[in-house]
């Protein structure tokens, strides 16, 4: 069926789109190249042509992921082969950005669809979440159709507000606290962040957050900027990303060295390429900086036993394979007062401990975990006060090219 791509009620471009393979054949007209998703012009060639392979995976990453946490139970739920169909179903709206597709000749306005304004129905969180009561009759309009990321996850309309819930994963459900824990962790150190709390669907722990995105300022991930140009043979991703945003007239360096800090303290083990990203105006098309920081669950040795957190065994992404390589990227620790953080076991404890929590992590976890962040912590000081600039285009130590990207 054709469709006009469109960014709120700019018309960006007319395409054909095979609904049963969710796949774009076909690129027409191009009315607002600026307006184009980043980093789907071609790179190879020099005629600023659209790839459409490069669109196909930006569109594919609009879909919930085949990794997902349930999405087999819900796909069959809801009769439905692949999750690339259900974009369709909600006109491909998120919450996340400000893309839609209108139906070709259509005169539909952003303003009398999008899920910022409008509300949209409970169906399918409810499917993905496994509390469904009806097994027809859905109603697919939902920014739940477009969400990215393994945890199941939905978007509900709290008290007016649009807000994500996200599950833990087994054994112990640690993410939902972990998010919290990081909260604190950064309101401590002043860092830009998605503040997260904890509530309860069914006994099951989920975070909670608000959506950071507006009708005006729409997230473009770290790794739809890394499609904008290929990487230079003198760069590593870190200097591949830092010059990127600089082109875009973003120093990205300060954010960055307190997001691989929180990441360090935290023990982070997915900030992979989509789990940071920068802002930007949707409609004057200028970027603000950098976005809080969010998705930080994924951390706090989340689905080890404790005799295996003194293995050192965490994973690290993006840049570096390890968190002390990752942290001589930082360039300045001025803005740090670990002081700041005195007490913060406690604190960890108190979420980790409290009443429904603890079935989930026992006490005696949650006292190793604490011990460990103090001890990251007490690292941390002690690079930080030794701190001498590093050459931070070194390879030593790099993530293979690209991989701690999500694949689509
Ligand atoms: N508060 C928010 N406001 C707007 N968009 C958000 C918000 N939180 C997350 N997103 C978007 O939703 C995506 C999925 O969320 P998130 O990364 O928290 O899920 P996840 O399942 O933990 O992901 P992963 O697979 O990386 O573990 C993010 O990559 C981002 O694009
Ligand atoms: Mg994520």
């Amino acid at each position: 069926m054709k469709y006009t791509l469109m960014h709120k009620n700019i018309s960006v471009a007319d395409v054909e789109i095979d609904e049963d393979l969710g796949v774009i054949t076909n690129i027409d007209i191009i009315s607002a190249r600026d307006h184009l998703p980043v980093g789907v012009v071609h790179q190879l060639r020099h005629d600023e042509t659209v790839d459409r392979y490069a669109l196909n995976q930006w569109w594919a990453g609009r879909s919930i992921p085949a990794s997902r946490m349930g999405v087999n139970e819900a796909l069959e739920v809801l009769g439905v082969s692949s999750t690339k169909q259900l974009i369709t179903k909600c006109l491909g709206l998120s919450l996340s950005d400000h893309y839609w597709l209108r139906p070709y000749n259509s005169n539909i306005t952003w303003e009398a669809v999008n899920f910022f304004d409008n509300d949209f129905s409970d169906d399918i969180g409810d499917v993905l979440f496994g509390v469904n009561n009806k097994n027809v009759g859905f109603d697919f309009v939902s920014p739940d159709n477009t969400s990215d990321g393994n945890l199941q996850k939905r978007w509900k309309i709290i008290d007016g507000k649009r807000c994500l819930l996200k599950s833990g994963s087994a054994p112990y459900s640690q993410q939902p606290f972990n998010e919290v824990i990081a909260t604190m962790i950064m309101d401590r150190l002043g860092i830009d962040h998605v503040p997260y709390s904890v509530t309860w669907i069914e006994d099951k722990p989920c975070s909670v957050c608000e959506d950071f995105v507006t009708k005006d300022t729409e997230l473009v991930s770290a790794w739809r900027v890394l499609q904008l140009r290929p990487k230079a043979n003198h760069e590593n991703e870190y200097l591949h990303y830092v010059s990127l945003c600089k082109e875009l007239g973003v120093d990205i360096v300060p954010a960055l060295d307190r997001m691989i800090v929180l990441d360090y303290i935290i023990a982070n083990e997915d900030r992979h390429f989509n789990n940071f990203g920068l802002l930007r105006n949707a409609n004057t098309l200028e970027w603000s900086g950098a976005a809080p920081i969010f998705d930080s669950g994924t951390s706090l040795w989340y689905n080890k036993t404790a005799s295996r957190f003194v293995a050192n065994d965490i994973i690290c992404k993006p840049f570096k394979k390890t968190h002390g390589e990752q942290l001589r990227l930082v360039s300045s620790f001025d803005w740090l007062d670990i002081s700041k953080l005195n007490g913060i076991e406690d604190e960890i404890l108190n979420v980790l401990c409290e009443d429904k929590a603890v079935r989930y992590v026992e006490a005696k976890r949650a006292k190793a975990i604490a011990a460990e962040v103090r001890k990251r912590i007490d690292a941390l000081e002690v690079v930080s006060a030794s701190h001498t600039s590093y050459d931070v285009s070194s390879s030593d130590g790099d993530v293979e090219d690209n991989a701690s990207a999500r694949y689509i």
